[in-house]
């Protein structure tokens, strides 16, 4: 393995012990050096496109395979490994034909060759060489690949990219929502990717939590409404799926934007939700039951627990409330969801010391699919020596793979298994991008204006732009993108907010001057645009107890604000911060959120080419001790309230 090699997989490796805070900085410094060692067309095992397997089926429906599959055959389809696993530890890219493995993914970062992003032919090629494998083994059932394309396919070098869910939520333009999942979907299709582990449907109560971005909303029915929008636009309406769709996944069941403060790595995330089921089925239920309704087609478990106990080790939550029929002690339906469930990346093996409990623990709690993703060996044999054991009934197995072959028979795995090649040539196209930017638009927050905005293109006045977020592309995509924690810079293709304000067909009447992130400046100006927020990072590592601006970004406000005379603050963040110094230093405040490529839809409505129309779904704290703050739990004093957002033009 080279170096890099061993920093991708050490991130990966991370992930499993799940260690923060000085991890968090090492993982940084490790994308940062990975940058430096090995460009992203460096290959570990060269990949180009494989003599492919002819498909020869050996079994039509999935009832048919059932009856035909060997016991180590259904174990196999239950298994999903990574793709960067097979070239580990001693084992082989040839052991999904000896597992016959059912499902490959890549994690957040894992693109092909061993390194991050790959573009999308390199990730068609890889996708159908694991294809390849599955279709020789004795029976030919295909594989089925999974990602985590949450703001487009947010892994893949030059893929168009969407705000993330925070910003997609606050367009409250569930027709843009479906039509952006439509865009990602055809994008995924041409990477040989059938599976998104996208949407999350989780219903943020607390924004101290890392991964609030990755929410539409506090409010469950924003939520449901616009989830089920990207489902209908990853699976067609009605589940059509079929060849020309991908798969999706309602996340994370349940209760992931619910737990309390402290109980969770390092804080929230993963914690335990401490609430009755009551407030589970007003707050964190009604998305899966929307989501069911629109046939989503597979749905991953939560790591969180509630009340104690892990959500991948309860057999009430999986297969009485989610698969069950009925209802609850509070008169709720049971949802009768029929996809298949799959866990979390190795979440397995929090539910206890003792892995043979884990593994029989979670599959009779009802998981169908264990994203293992390293260990496939031991999972397998571990699995194997359960139901021989007896300790896993032969009907939950065959219950399990059931759901996992009607899904891979629904999206046509069995007719068309390999890329589509067609499909490979949309991704990041100018007509993908005009949606990105579309949304972009859309996704702005206006939270003051003192009659600043819009700016003129032709007026005679100076425009000074700085700020740490002006001009980064990583720092504007926020986390899940290129790699999981996201990065700093030229990561992908893109325009940054500076680029686009120098493309936006300004005359030469407006002076441009761009002071980057300089605090101690000798200029002056009549107008400021300073963008400073979050920096990137996702899960645990953005679990925050201050959600305070960092002092670079504030000193860069101080600079730019003390110098010209009216000035314009973005905040680029994956949820609402503490900002009310910079909201009085400022004429205008803009909500910008994270994930885009496409900085020119900033620049559409700064000059006014069309007008603010976002409306926050997040209640906006004054201070991080009035967290959770949401209109569910009837916060007052928060700084503007879920809902809000000016619309002055
Ligand atoms: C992560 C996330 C989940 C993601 C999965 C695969 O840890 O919790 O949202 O889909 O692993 O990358």
């Amino acid at each position: 393995m080279n170096m890099y090699r061993q920093f991708t997989h050490n991130i990966h490796e991370r992930r499993r012990t799940r260690l923060f805070g000085a991890t968090a900085l090492l993982t940084t410094t490790i994308i940062v050096l990975a940058q430096f060692i090995a460009p992203a067309t460096a290959t570990t095992h060269a990949q180009t496109s494989p003599a492919l397997a002819t498909p020869s089926y050996g079994c039509t429906s999935p009832s048919d395979c059932l009856s035909k599959m060997t016991l180590a055959e259904k174990e196999g389809q239950m298994t999903q490994v990574e793709n960067n696993a097979f070239s580990q530890r001693g084992n082989s890219v040839t052991d999904i034909k000896t597992y016959f493995i059912g499902s490959v993914l890549s994690g957040g970062g894992g693109g092909p060759n061993g390194t991050s992003g790959g573009t999308a032919s390199q990730w068609a090629d890889m996708t159908d060489n694991f294809q390849n494998y599955a279709l020789q083994t004795r029976l030919g059932i295909p594989l089925i690949y999974g990602a985590d394309a949450v703001h487009g396919h947010n892994n893949v070098y030059g893929a168009t990219l969407f705000p993330h869910d925070i910003g997609m939520g606050a367009t409250h333009d569930t027709a843009l929502i479906t039509q952006a999942a439509q865009v990602t979907r055809d994008e995924v299709l041409g990477t040989g990717v059938r599976w998104t582990f996208a949407p999350c449907i989780c219903t943020p109560q607390d924004i101290r939590w890392g991964r609030t971005y990755e929410g539409y909303s506090e409010n469950p029915t924003d939520t449901a409404a616009d989830g089920s929008a990207a489902i209908v636009g990853f699976q067609g309406p009605n589940g059509a799926l079929g060849p020309t769709n991908i798969l999706a996944t309602a996340k994370h069941y349940i209760g992931d934007g619910h737990t309390a403060w402290g109980t969770g790595s390092p804080y929230l995330n993963e914690g335990d939700a401490q609430i009755t089921e009551q407030q589970m089925d007003t707050i964190d239920l009604p998305p899966y039951q929307s989501a069911v309704t629109n046939k989503v087609g597979s749905v991953m478990i939560s790591y969180s627990s509630w009340n104690g106990l892990k959500d991948h080790a309860n057999q009430y939550l999986i297969t009485t409330k989610l698969k069950g029929t009925g209802t609850d002690s509070n008169g709720t339906p049971n949802l009768g969801f029929q996809g298949f469930v799959v866990s979390d990346w190795q979440a397995i093996d929090q539910i206890s010391s003792d892995y043979n409990y884990d593994v029989r623990t979670a599959i009779n709690a009802g998981i169908d699919m264990v994203m293992v993703p390293d260990n496939y060996k031991t999972f397998i044999s571990t699995l194997d020596t359960e139901i021989k054991a007896g300790n896993i009934p032969t009907a939950r197995i065959d219950d399990a793979v059931t759901r996992i072959l009607t899904a891979k028979f629904a999206l046509g795995l069995f007719t068309q298994p390999y890329t589509d090649r067609s499909y490979t040539a949309t991704v990041g196209s100018a007509a993908h991008r005009a949606v990105a930017r579309q949304a972009e638009r859309e996704s702005l927050v206006l939270l003051k204006n003192n009659n600043v905005l819009p700016l003129s293109k032709t007026g005679s006045y100076t425009l000074v732009v700085g700020g740490d977020h002006a001009d980064n592309l990583g720092y504007q995509l926020g986390g899940w993108s290129i790699t999981w924690q996201g990065g700093s810079g030229t990561t992908t293709v893109g325009t940054t907010l500076w680029q686009a304000i120098q493309q936006a067909g300004l005359s030469s009447s407006v002076k441009l001057k761009f002071v980057g992130t300089q605090t101690k400046g000798r200029y002056t100006g009549d107008v400021g645009i300073v963008a400073v927020g979050e920096t990137p990072y996702a899960e645990g590592n953005g679990d925050t107890n201050t959600l305070a601006l960092n002092s670079s970004g504030a000193a860069e406000v101080t600079d730019v604000c003390s110098r010209v005379t009216k000035c314009i603050v973005l905040l680029f963040s994956g949820r609402p911060m503490i900002i009310n110094t910079q909201l009085n230093q400022s004429s205008a405040f803009v909500a910008a959120w994270i994930g885009s490529t496409e900085g020119e839809g900033i620049t559409d409505v700064l000059f006014g080419d069309y007008g603010f129309t976002g409306k926050l779904t997040f209640t906006w704290p004054s201070a991080v001790t009035q967290e959770p703050c949401n209109k569910n739990n009837g916060c007052t004093g928060a700084l503007f309230p879920y809902g809000f957002g000016l619309t002055p033009f």
